[in-house]
């Protein structure tokens, strides 16, 4: 949560930043603010809103001349989204600037200890302590000053530093908060994702934890925290930057549903050879998978919603107990985990500050961490034993949809090849759902084709204040991604339940016209949530029900529109019903005017507990 970029070259500094801001945006969008270094002083602009409105204010940053400068898009912690507490930020003395990204949790202590050196503060931020330890420890050499203050910052944090001494040289350090550095040509960058440099170089280096880097136009050296020198190799992105614009589409959430069937195809394609699933990017060992006693699944948000689908998934394919937890909750709720448990951690950004407790609180208790990843390098990727990237691409809008099908599409993989390995799945019944998977891409392709009728529902329901999710198995774990997918981007109150619960209490809430939306593509079950849908709209609910070709005429007169998406092997239902429900959300959104890429108080990357 919240977005950093620096510039230092021979061009105009603001106009790049604020282009790498935007890219940016999705990380945070409450306020921003940019610093420039020009004429031996540092020109600071900040202000509360999006980054056009900084835009506006330093007219597109010719307000703002100057070669060498950090800027920052922010999503608030500590302090409300105001000019003040906007980043940069900038050292009692006025020497030094600073971006970050993260929380400094011990910054109250520090604080304290600078107050009683005279320091004076202007805000209640973490980020102005950074800043002001910088300074109390800056005697000259500003490399030193940034190790010291590093060494006694305890948290998480990306930051961005620049210094009135030093005009062209930009300084970075990061502990588990993400930074790039990029290599350009008599210029070089640095930003928290590569989105935000990829129009000027695709030459990277990841910055890892407590490195140092000193950056110059022609020069970046990276030093390790006790200042030796580091030597790195430079990485080469391999995706352009059409693939993090929106390509003519109006929305970046429309563009990366569109997306699916690419996304899944490559997220598949490598791992499937000559009717095999080939995990090569791991070494999952026999004889550790034929001793494994439990599988837990943690992640947050959608990510945590693929574990409830691969839950029901992997327990049917792999006969051992699978549970899906709350990455929040964990840590906290004495998980029985040992070395013979996988601990399988879902994260798109794979920077999620409670996926990442959960991960080391796994590792510490002895379990193996597999985790499904998207962002390359990304903490929860350096740091989980076995990593399987989904391979989707940037995901820019903050309500995910092409990771939480990549994600899907992983969970497969791995249950497949844990079923094959202790021995719990026939032949005939691996190959034909190595069938399917290898169907997959093509049958998104045909659910991506309801989009007209998804809209025609959508402009009939746009104005309901409460939608109610019902679902059986993994129709009920489709709710539950249904309903977030929903409220969080159209703000109408919705709710998800196990279409069997929703008689021990919530049924009170149906009245005249409530709409119920029926998730009944699970054959095996559709009988059963017909039998609630029947419960609901005795009492007044409309009903939209989402069925497959083969039980549609289960569901035909009982509801009011219905949904068909193609029939699929039932383990792959989840992958092509989340589409029409996650059109439906899009459409139902811009209906009702609503920020689609950009939800209000919400962030693509939570990076705080
Ligand atoms: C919802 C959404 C969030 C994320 C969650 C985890 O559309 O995107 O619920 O799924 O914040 O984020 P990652 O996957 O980056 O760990």
């Amino acid at each position: 949560m919240c977005g950093i970029v620096g510039y230092t070259g021979k061009q105009e500094a603001a106009p790049i930043m604020l282009e790498g801001l935007k890219r940016l945006e999705y990380r945070g969008y409450d306020s921003a603010g940019i610093v420039v270094s020009a004429d031996g002083e540092l020109r600071l602009t900040k202000a509360k809103g999006f980054v056009d409105d900084l835009s506006k204010k330093i007219d597109g940053g010719r307000l703002t001349p100057g070669t060498t400068g950090i800027g920052h898009t922010r999503w608030a912690t500590h302090g409300k989204p105001s000019d003040e507490n906007a980043h940069p930020h900038v050292s009692c003395n006025g020497k030094i600037a600073l971006v970050h990204n993260g929380i400094i949790e011990n910054y109250q202590k520090l604080r304290e200890m600078l107050i009683s050196k005279g320091i004076e503060f202007k805000s209640e931020t973490d980020t102005e302590v950074a800043v002001n330890l910088i300074q109390y420890f800056y005697k000259g050499d500003i490399v030193k000053a940034v190790s010291e203050a590093a060494l006694r910052m305890e948290g998480s944090y990306a930051l961005g530093i620049i210094c009135e001494d030093f005009p062209d040289l930009l300084l970075a350090t990061r502990k588990e908060s993400p930074l790039i550095l990029g290599i350009g040509q008599d210029e070089n960058f640095l930003a928290s994702d590569v989105a935000a440099v990829l129009k000027y170089t695709r030459d990277i280096y990841y910055l890892a934890d407590d490195e140092i880097a000193v950056i110059s136009p022609k020069d970046i050296k990276i030093y390790s925290c006790d200042l030796e020198v580091v030597k790195k190799e430079p990485s080469r992105v391999d995706w352009d930057i059409s693939a993090a614009e929106k390509g003519g589409y109006e929305h970046f959430m429309f563009k990366e549903i569109m997306e699916q069937p690419e996304a899944v195809r490559k997220t598949l394609s490598p791992r499937i050879k000559d009717g095999r699933i080939i995990l090569d990017d791991i070494e999952l060992e026999p004889d550790y998978i034929k001793g494994l006693s439990r599988i837990y699944i943690v992640g947050c948000g959608s990510a945590y919603h693929v574990g409830v689908v691969a839950k029901y998934n992997m327990e049917k394919l792999v006969r051992i107990p699978v549970e899906a937890v709350l990455a929040s909750e964990f840590r906290y709720a004495s998980p029985l985990v040992d070395a013979s448990t996988l601990v399988i951690c879902i994260s798109q950004s794979g920077t999620t500050a409670d996926t990442i407790a959960a991960m080391r609180e796994a590792k510490k208790l002895g379990a193996r961490v597999l985790s499904i990843v998207n962002v390359v390098g990304s903490v929860i990727a350096s740091e989980s034993d076995y990593c399987l990237y989904t391979w989707a691409g940037p995901e820019i809008a903050v309500a995910t949809t092409k990771a939480y099908s990549t994600q899907l599409a992983v969970t497969y993989l791995i249950a497949l090849v844990l079923a094959e390995s202790r021995g719990t799945i026939t032949s005939a019944a691996y190959a034909s759902l190595v069938d399917g998977l290898q169907a997959l891409p093509s049958a998104l392709e045909e659910a991506l084709k309801l989009k007209e009728h998804i809209q025609y529902l959508a402009s009939i329901y746009f104005n309901k204040e409460n939608i109610f999710f019902i679902g059986r198995n993994i129709d009920y774990a489709l709710t539950l991604e249904a309903s977030l997918k929903l409220k969080e981007i159209s703000y109408i109150h919705s709710d998800a339940y196990a279409a069997g619960e929703l008689k021990h209490g919530t049924i009170s809430l149906i009245e005249e016209g409530t709409l119920v939306i029926a998730m009944a593509s699970y054959i095996k079950l559709v009988d059963k949530t017909v039998s609630n849908i029947v419960e609901v709209k005795s009492r007044g609910a409309e009903i939209l029900t989402l069925t497959t070709e083969s039980g549609l005429n289960h569901v035909t007169h009982t509801s009011d529109n219905i949904i068909t998406i193609p029939d699929i092997h039932e383990v792959l239902l989840p992958s092509l019903a989340v589409v029409p429900m996650q059109l439906f959300a899009y459409y139902v959104a811009l209906m009702r005017g609503c920020s689609i890429d950009k939800p209000r108080n919400l962030a693509k990357s939570v990076t705080v507990e």
